[in-house]
């Protein structure tokens, strides 16, 4: 299937993803949070992708929401689907074995924060601007805003950003823990990338069973989330790149490279 919505390229070992709607500023329709599907389903068959970094084309925005226009005309029940659809796609990036970087290039509004707070790490353009406009639409956020800003930034702090829409720039998410870091527009990209580089330079197996603790583990109590750490600090014992980096870091050489994907 031929893709519009959604550019997928390959460098190495990261994978850079492309929300490619310019013109609606990458709005999110059902064809487009479609093409990401199928794109994550792709990154998640590859065996040779260890990190992903996730941007919107153009200038001015990241996302700015899901596609207003096709809202517009929805009834109850192509609501609902809409939400699953999109809550779907956006748990499946979630939970993506690998980690993915959003690189948060402008407009970072209703659904497209929600899609940047899907991902494991974000990084935000000077220039970017987030927000949950979507009371003043006459309707909640819908792709998992209520619940992740709410754990990414305390709940007092999301309450006020869903019942005012007030937008906030970049250096107040930093403040508030919406994103890990600010840099210059021109430095986004290869800021993003270089960081998805050097995760991809380590362990996969670790680094995979490292991001499915810290997500499993944030949804259990602590007893239960520490004996989800032990068993996968355990598994990582089965991989010869534990023997390896280990046996190299004891002989003081440098390890060639890891082999267990
Ligand atoms: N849906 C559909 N089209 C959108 C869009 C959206 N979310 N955001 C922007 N566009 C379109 C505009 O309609 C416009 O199209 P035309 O050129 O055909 O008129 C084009 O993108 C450029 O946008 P503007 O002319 O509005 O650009 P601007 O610089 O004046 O304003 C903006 C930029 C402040 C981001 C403004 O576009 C805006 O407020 N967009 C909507 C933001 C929003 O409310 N997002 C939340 C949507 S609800 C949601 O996401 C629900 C959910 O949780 C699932």
């Amino acid at each position: 299937m031929e893709l519009k919505n959604v550019l997928l390229q390959k460098e190495g070992n990261v994978a850079l993803v492309t929300i490619n709607r310019p013109k609606a500023l990458n709005a999110l329709n059902s064809e487009t949070l479609k093409e990401l599907d199928i794109v994550i389903d792709e990154i998640a068959n590859s065996n040779d992708i260890f990190a992903v970094v996730l941007t919107g084309a153009g200038e001015k925005a990241f996302v700015a929401g899901a596609d207003i226009s096709e809202m517009k005309e929805m009834n109850v029940l192509q609501g609902r689907n809409f939400a699953i659809l999109g809550n779907k796609v956006f748990r499946k990036l979630e939970t993506l074995e690998i980690p993915v970087i959003a690189a948060i290039n402008g407009f970072a509004l209703g659904g497209g924060c929600e899609l940047s707070m899907a991902c494991d790490i974000r990084i935000a353009s000077e220039k970017a601007k987030f927000g949950q406009p979507e009371v003043g639409l006459g309707i909640t956020p819908g792709f998992g805003g209520t619940q992740r800003l709410a754990r990414l930034v305390g709940m007092g702090m999301a309450k006020e950003i869903i019942y005012s829409t007030r937008l906030i720039d970049a250096q107040k998410a930093l403040q508030i823990g919406l994103v890990n870091s600010v840099v210059a527009p021109e430095a986004l990209l290869d800021e993003a990338k270089k960081l998805a580089g050097e995760i991809a330079s380590k362990a996969p197996v670790a680094v995979k069973l490292s991001k499915q603790a810290i997500n499993r583990g944030m949804q259990v109590d602590m007893d239960t989330a520490i004996m989800i750490e032990a068993e996968v600090f355990g598994e990582c014992f089965s991989t010869e790149d534990q023997t390896d980096a280990m046996t190299a870091f004891v002989e003081k050489r440098k390890l060639e490279g890891f082999k267990n994907r």
